[in-house]
This record gives structure tokens, sequence and C-alpha cells, in this order.
């Protein structure tokens, strides 16, 4: 325990005295009221890609309803005026025990898209995942981030090759993990975007790790592009090859000339992801990098274990924000079990419905080192771009700080399971 700075009460003085000038903070500090926000900000389609989830959307509820099924039963009289809210997973250090989860496709959100987000993480200390659909390339936000800690989120192509391609730019960008994506070798059925018929890979969107990538391109210039399929010739259409064009690196015309903006996108919907992947596959990564490797996606205590077994070094307990398996259990349902089969030998992280301070504190509890926070910080971006997700930032950190020392924890240690209770 080696720091006291009070931040929750610099971030209520910051915003209180700002009051008394007049001014309100640039975002929304509940998260129901960012997300109206947000909305007004973004396309429809932006808002139902980012806010929506597979299906009825029921995991996304169970994500929240989970949370929901446990109280914080705080303890008093415990002297917190000495305290720190920072920890350690594997070997980064994290101010409080939340890092951004890794979100594709943030241009849909904001122009500013992943360097705004990248940005902020930094300027708050916070650690970033950079994600395999980025609208920036991972060299691109780290040359923002300083030394501010980075991981690199992995989604597994068809092409070995640009795996391996992918973990040395990372590992070359500073990032201290990868993290495998396994919950999503396929694209969840999602009502929302399939009534909108948008999918924003299509338009060229959420593929800047590709295009940026060495291996990636040189594939384009070997193999023919395929005919795109023959279309009827609309408005719409000719706006989405406009817009798959000037999403592509370079000029517009010669894009448009060369053809390398389709062939791109072509490419990418034919080998984004491995839907034959199983647990023989990950020695192939440990061989090809010396970062620690965790697995995103983990629910059954099973695939814990195996992860164990397989010599990963962490998992991230998540069920991609209710946007793959509708009907999948709430992330913090699953949790428990996960943990009690881990059994302490890797660190345990989760996402999935992450809120509120309490919601950190709730997971911490349950035995999580820390959790990745997602869609807020998204909402953040579309609301208010670089200063909206600063706020957001310093909210959950003022948030979860509190919670944690009005329940009478100084440090995130000692938040054990007994600070909570189930209610039904
Ligand atoms: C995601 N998520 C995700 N995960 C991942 O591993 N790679 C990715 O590129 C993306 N992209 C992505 C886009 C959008 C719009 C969303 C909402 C989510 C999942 C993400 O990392 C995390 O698991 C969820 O966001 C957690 O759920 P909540 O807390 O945001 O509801």
């Amino acid at each position: 325990m080696s720091e006291n700075t009070e931040f929750s009460r610099e971030r209520q003085i910051e915003v209180y005295v700002s009051g008394m000038a007049g001014d309100k903070p640039h975002v929304p500090v509940d998260v129901g009221r960012l997300r109206d926000a947000a909305r007004e900000r973004m396309s429809p389609e932006a808002f139902a890609y980012i806010a929506g989830g597979a299906g009825t959307e029921n995991t996304m509820q169970a994500n929240r309803d989970s949370f929901n099924r446990y109280c914080i039963v705080p303890r008093m009289l415990r002297d917190v005026s000495q305290f720190t809210t920072s920890t350690q997973v594997l070997n980064t250090q994290l101010p409080s025990p939340f890092m951004l989860a890794p979100i594709g496709v943030l241009d849909m959100a904001h122009p500013d898209a992943d360097t705004a987000v990248a940005r902020a993480a930094a300027d708050e200390n916070i650690p970033m995942i950079f994600s395999s659909q980025a609208s920036r390339s991972m060299e691109e936000m780290a040359g923002v981030m300083g030394q501010s800690p980075r991981w690199f989120q992995l989604y597994w192509s068809k092409m070995d090759d640009l795996v391996v391609s992918f973990v040395q730019r990372a590992e070359e960008s500073g990032c201290e993990a990868i993290v495998v994506t396994l919950d999503t070798t396929m694209l969840g059925w999602r009502i929302r975007d399939l009534d909108l018929a948008y999918l924003p890979f299509l338009r060229g969107r959420g593929i800047a790790q590709y295009t940026s990538d060495p291996v990636f391109m040189q594939s384009l210039k070997e193999e023919a592009a395929a005919p795109a399929p023959a279309r009827k010739i609309t408005l719409q259409s000719i706006q989405g090859l406009l817009e798959m064009v000037s999403n592509h690196p370079g000029g517009m015309l010669d894009n448009l000339r060369s053809g390398e903006a389709i062939a791109a996108v072509q490419k990418f919907i034919a080998t984004y992801s491995r839907s034959s992947l199983t647990w023989d596959n990950l020695s192939f990564l440990r061989e090809h990098t010396q970062l620690p490797i965790l697995l995103k996606g983990i629910l059954h205590p099973d695939d814990a274990c195996h992860a164990v077994d397989v010599g990963m070094d962490g998992v991230i307990v998540s069920n991609h924000g209710g946007r793959q398996v509708d009907g999948a259990i709430g992330a913090f349902d699953a949790l428990p079990d996960v943990v009690s089969a881990v059994d302490n030998q890797i660190p345990v992280l989760m996402d999935s419905g992450i809120r509120t301070g309490a919601d950190i504190f709730k997971a911490i509890a349950m035995g999580a080192k820390a959790v990745c926070l997602g869609r807020p910080y998204v909402y953040g971006l579309a609301a208010g771009g670089y200063d909206g997700v600063r706020e957001v930032l310093r909210n959950f950190k003022a948030d979860f700080e509190l919670t944690m020392r009005l329940s009478g924890c100084r440090f995130v240690e000692e938040i054990t399971r007994d600070h909570i209770k189930r209610i039904e």
C-alpha cells in the first residue's frame, strides 16, 4: 500500500467546482444517460452495432441480472485513510483494477476512433487492449500512448503467417500480453444489424490491422481477387463502394482504379477467423511469442482448467457482451466456478456487463483479478470524443475507489467473497 491519492475527492471537487461556474461534465456520469447521449450522436447503424447483442439479447440482460443478484455488504470502522486501488495483472501495473476491453470499429462511434481512446487511456494510465478489428493500426495507437501499458487482442485468422505477423507487430508496438478471443470464430446472430442489413467490415471499416500488415497486403498481390458478385447498381451500392474505397489507405481514385480496397475486404471476409480452432493450435502461438497469453471468452470451468493445462497465462471470463451466443450464461454467474477451477494458478479477469465501480468491486470479491470495461467507454467516445472517454475513465476510477473504501477495504487484495452476499 504505497499511495493515498484520494482520486475520488479530486474528481468530485473537479465536477462540483466546475458546477459553481455553470459547467456540467462533458458526458453524463450515469451509464444509461451516457448511452442515450451516445445514441444521439451516432447513425442508427453505428448505434445498433455497438449497443446490440445476439438474438433476443437475453444474455446482455443476464450480464446485468447476475450482478444485481449480489449485494455488497460494507464493513465499518476500518480506517481507510491509507489505501491504494492499484494492482498488478501479470507484468502490467493497473492504477485501478480495470482495463479497456478490445472493441473493434471505433470509427463508427467517433472519427478520432481508437486514437482518442488510446490517448485517454494513456493519460489515465489505464491499460488498453488493442482490437484485431480496430479502425487504426496498432502502431498508430502505440504512437500516442508513450510508455503507457497496452495488450493486443488476436482473432486467429485462417492465415497462420498473418497470425505471426500480428503477434510480432504487437511485440514491436510494446504490447505486454496477447489476448486470444475464442468466442468469435463466427459472427453471432445479431438481430439489429441484420434488420438494418449493415456490417461495417463490408465497407472497409474495422480492418486497419489487416490493411497495415505487410503479410496481408502481400497476399493481395499474390492472388487475383475473385470478381465481386454481380449486384444491382443503386445509390446505396455506390455509396457503399465509395465508403469502402475511402476507408482504405491511400488515395480514393487510386483505390478505385487498382481494386485493392475491394480485394482487401474480400480477403478479410474469407480469412478473418478460423472455426476449426482447437486447443492444439495454442502451442503454435506459444512458439511464436514470449509474451503472456490469455484466453478470452471462457465460461466453463473445464475450459479454464484446460487453459491452465496447456500453459496459458490467464483467462478472461466473457460472453462478448452478449453478442455471440444468445442464452449464454451471464459472465458474472460464470465467474465463481472458473475462479475455483483455476485455483489461483493463473489470473482470472472478466468482462460483460460492467457498468459501475460497484460491479468492479463485486467481480473482485468473486475472485477476478481485474475487469475489462467495454461499451461504457465507447459511449463516452461517441458522446464526447477524447474528453468523453477520459471522463468515463475518471468516473470509473473514482467510483471504484469510493466503493472500495466505503466498504471498508484499503486495497484490492482485501476485497473478498465475504464482502458480497447473494440475495435470492
Ligand atoms: C466487442 N468485443 C470485442 N472483443 C474482442 O475480443 N475483439 C473485438 O474486436 C471486439 N469488438 C467489439 C465491438 C463492440 C461494438 C462491442 C460492444 C464489443 C467484446 C468486448 O471486448 C467485451 O467482451 C464486451 O464489450 C463486454 O461487454 P460490455 O461490458 O461492453 O457489455
